[in-house]
């Protein structure tokens, strides 16, 4: 039996993704002895470099933060050995050649396994698979190829990525990225539903009145201007990010928790869900504002966006899903850049005690008596259950209280980051946590024509102060469907 080399090839690795996220996973990985005995890490990119001088870019943000471990400066410098460097261009199949050299030189007589990271604007993906030629690579192991999104603008652009990174790739090498897939909580959202007798049965129209995913961060695009504004906050998040935790909550029991069968479930429900329209969905843009001393600027004074740009950097939208279990529960998303707070949670609001026997201790605000259920993905997870609960005493005053679940009380070892599972499962070929393409077509069959319809009519976005809980619409919208954001609440 032939031994086995994994070699992992960062392209674009000079970039910012690679240097902050990319390369601190695997040295993470390592750390814990997750890679395989054999394995090396080659950075591509068209800056000249030598080995050394990629060890010491890397080398400035590995941290030892898993724990303060003696050896773990050793382990760095172990790691960093590992690590070499290829400068070429994107297109150059000569330079990919080269490349393909160096990798079978340290593979010879073993059985070589390569992952290529696509840490590149999606643009020149298909250059670079093209001239890597992955799917003739000579080795004799598997290739997998990660793709970070955005994996195009709107349906027919993504369809056509889909089609060109095909004629080059298997859809099994494939692995598109959406890392709030790797969040712990994320990741944990099927476990407390599917092995909690308490929830499962909850998880309907019958006892559900909404369910909100909020997103939101407490910086602008500041240095991604020139992205983002091709882009905006529905493209960046709310396709991506929201939608597959929505499609995590939403979506049947799977038959298992293989691969196929969960990304099956997604499908199903995204393609259910009805057609995103105009009128249930608000739009903003933050101006620049100025708070104790310090002055914040808007979207628009970045150098890189257009002044008369109408991109929106918040976003909030009322979406339903067509079926027995959800109809017409509204999934209430919100996402937003340069708000009063970095957050990302997603908030079960539960009915009403039908007939509660303790109404007159609500006064006439009954929604100050549901239940609610919480997972903070971000920042400081947390799971929490709002009860109510008789305030210890004499009397009968009720209070609303809390179950609560926080994760660096229960669980005081670090939770690795996102990219570390997805790198991981990439290696061992898990695919659960991975965008399969009809996923991906059904995300944008569902946004596309409201963002068409966005930008035909020209919407003018809500402006918003910077650091401010964002444009009012949002709760006008809410209103609209009889719910309050529970996290303003
Ligand atoms: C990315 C978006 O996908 O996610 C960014 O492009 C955003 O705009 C980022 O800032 C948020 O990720 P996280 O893990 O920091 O919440």
């Amino acid at each position: 039996k032939l031994e086995s080399t994994l070699s992992i090839t960062v392209v674009g690795a000079s970039g910012d993704l690679a240097k902050k996220k990319i390369f601190p996973a695997l040295f993470a990985l390592y750390y814990e002895d997750f890679l395989p005995e054999d394995f090396r890490v080659f950075g591509y990119a068209r800056t000249e470099m030598t080995d050394e001088e990629l060890r010491n870019m890397i080398s400035k943000t590995l941290t030892c933060r898993i724990d303060q471990r003696e050896n773990c400066e050793d382990k760095m410098d172990q790691f960093l050995k590992r690590c070499y460097y290829h400068a070429g261009q994107y297109n150059s199949e000569e330079d990919f050649s080269k490349l393909d050299d160096k990798l079978n030189e340290k593979e010879v007589g073993k059985l070589s396994n390569r992952l290529f990271y696509l840490s590149i604007p999606p643009n020149i993906f298909v250059d670079v698979v093209r001239c890597a030629s992955l799917r003739a690579s000579s080795t004799k192991g598997w290739t997998r190829v990660i793709v970070e999104k955005p994996f195009g603008r709107d349906l027919e652009s993504s369809r056509q990525l889909t089609r060109c990174l095909k004629h080059y790739l298997a859809e099994d090498q494939i692995f598109r990225i959406d890392h709030y897939l790797g969040k712990e909580l994320v990741e944990n959202l099927s476990v407390l539903r599917f092995s909690n007798l308490v929830f499962e049965p909850l998880w309907s129209r019958n006892y559900i009145r909404s369910v909100q995913l909020i997103f939101s961060e407490d910086f602008g695009t500041e240095g991604r201007g020139g992205y983002f504004d091709n882009y905006g906050i529905i493209r960046d998040i709310m396709q991506n990010h929201l939608l597959q935790i929505l499609a995590l909550f939403a979506m049947e029991t799977p038959v298992s928790l293989d691969a196929e069968d969960v990304r099956n479930e997604k499908v199903k429900v995204l393609r259910s869900m009805k057609q995103l329209e105009l009128e249930n969905v608000i739009v903003g843009q933050y101006k620049g504002h100025s708070k104790g001393g310090k002055s914040f600027p808007g979207y628009t004074d970045d150098q890189t966006v257009p002044k008369d740009s109408l991109t929106p950097t918040f976003a909030a939208a009322a979406l339903f899903i067509n079926n027995s279990r959800w109809d017409g529960v509204p999934f209430l998303m919100k996402a937003g850049k340069a708000l009063h707070t970095r957050r990302a949670e997603v908030r079960v609001q539960f009915r009403h005690v039908p007939g509660n026997l303790y109404r007159r201790n609500f006064g006439t605000d009954l929604d100050k008596a549901t239940n609610e259920l919480v997972l903070r993905v971000q920042p400081d997870e947390a799971i929490y259950l709002k009860i109510n609960n008789k305030v210890p005493g004499l009397g009968m005053r009720l209070d609303r209280s809390e179950l609560n679940l926080l994760y660096r009380a229960r669980y005081p070892r670090e939770i690795p980051d996102a990219y570390e599972r997805l790198l991981l499962d990439a290696i061992e070929g898990e695919r659960r946590l991975f965008i399969r393409s009809d996923e991906l077509d059904a995300a944008w069959a569902l946004f596309t024509p409201l963002l068409e319809e966005l930008e035909e009519k020209k919407i003018v976005p809500e402006f918003y102060p910077y650091g401010s809980r964002g444009p009012v619409g949002a709760h006008y919208l809410a209103a609209k469907h009889n719910v309050r954001w529970g996290d303003l609440t």
